[in-house]
């Protein structure tokens, strides 16, 4: 276990925020985490897990315990003649861990190349790209209870996932699961996902392989989305919004080109950064916060931007959006 008093948490948040917290804890193995689930200490405290802090934003100094999983490991577990099936360790790094299958040409996470991350996390928020949702592949999250100490192996129906959402992320759980492990099950027979957006186009005259779709996909995010360790961000800012049809078909007659993706029957899913460009927001700054010039969807911390600033500029942008289109955006992003 390493335990830091007074720690920077610059290198654990991709907007790059030098925001301190009292503690930083992290457990390395499940015994470790078991001692930290027994510590009265800790439990007196306010205490927030993280992962590589890609989805957070720290609106301030953190005067309580900020826990990480060292957890790591790939370990292959059964196998036929179909598929495999790997545990990996929370802390493994997402994107390591997809390069590590397309290696090996175990399909299925390849559309979720680039996606800055750990592993944990992203069964914790259901990451999803191109088509294609982590949780997919995932067939067990193994957890820890904070309330019980007792680990807990939740089956992918019990994880309850959906777009951007888990049991883990619902307001009662949240906080309450600590993700030791996630099981994924990758094909040994790839299928192809290239329908969405322009990843055909991409693919053109090449063969297609788990390393070219995996290279298509990189080549599709680094034109359109900042490179965090470059330009401090957290990806797509907000969530796209689920509207009913009859408010979607009242905004199509004045705006006939609103883009739509249909969900059900009911509501359909319409682009955030759509609305937001709408809105003029491309390029605009508040403080040290801005919107990306090229996707709407993310902020990025420009010049020395203070969690305030960027959460000042998302504020602004749901209120225009919301006057503009009655739609009220919700952060992806957690605030801390
Ligand atoms: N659009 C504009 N102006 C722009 C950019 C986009 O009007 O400047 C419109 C276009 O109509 C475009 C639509 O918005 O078709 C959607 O834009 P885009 O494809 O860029 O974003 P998205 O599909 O809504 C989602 C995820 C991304 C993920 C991509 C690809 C969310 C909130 N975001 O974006 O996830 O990479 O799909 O699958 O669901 C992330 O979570 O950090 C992330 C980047």
């Amino acid at each position: 276990m390493r335990i830091y008093e007074n720690y920077s948490l610059l290198e654990h948040n991709t907007f790059h925020l030098n925001v301190k917290t009292r503690w930083f804890v992290e457990y390395e193995s499940e015994e470790d985490l078991q001692k930290l689930l027994k510590d009265e200490y800790f439990f007196s405290q306010t205490f927030w897990h993280i992962g590589q802090g890609s989805n957070l934003l720290f609106l301030d100094n953190f005067n309580g315990v900020i826990v990480h999983s060292g957890i790591k490991g790939i370990e292959k577990g059964k196998e036929d003649e179909d598929h495999v099936w790997l545990k990996v360790g929370a802390s493994e790094d997402w994107d390591s861990f997809v390069a590590y299958c397309v290696d090996k040409g175990w399909g299925g996470i390849e559309n979720l190349s680039h996606i800055p991350g750990e592993v944990g996390a992203g069964a914790f928020q259901n990451i999803g790209a191109y088509g294609v949702e982590a949780s997919d592949c995932i067939t067990e999250v193994h957890a820890y209870s904070l309330e019980t100490g007792e680990k807990k192996i939740f089956s992918n129906e019990d994880c309850d996932y959906s777009y951007r959402h888990s049991f883990f992320k619902e307001p009662e759980n949240r906080g309450l699961y600590y993700i030791t492990h996630v099981v994924c099950q990758l094909s040994k027979k790839p299928a192809y996902k290239l329908d969405y957006g322009n990843i055909k186009s991409y693919l053109e005259g090449k063969e297609i392989n788990l390393q070219t779709v995996r290279e298509a996909i990189i080549a599709i995010r680094t034109a359109k989305l900042p490179d965090p360790k470059v330009l401090g961000n957290a990806g797509s800012f907000f969530v796209n919004p689920y509207i009913c049809i009859a408010h979607y078909e009242g905004l199509k007659k004045k705006y006939p080109d609103i883009p739509h993706y249909p969900v059900n029957g009911e509501v359909v899913k319409i682009p955030a950064a759509w609305l937001i460009d709408q809105c003029g927001w491309k390029g605009k700054t508040l403080g040290g916060a801005a919107i990306h010039e090229k996707q709407p969807l993310v902020i990025v911390n420009r010049d020395n931007a203070t969690g305030n600033d960027i959460a000042l500029l998302a504020e602004e942008v749901c209120r225009t959006v919301k006057e503009k289109f009655k739609i009220e955006l919700q952060p992806e992003v957690i605030y801390i």
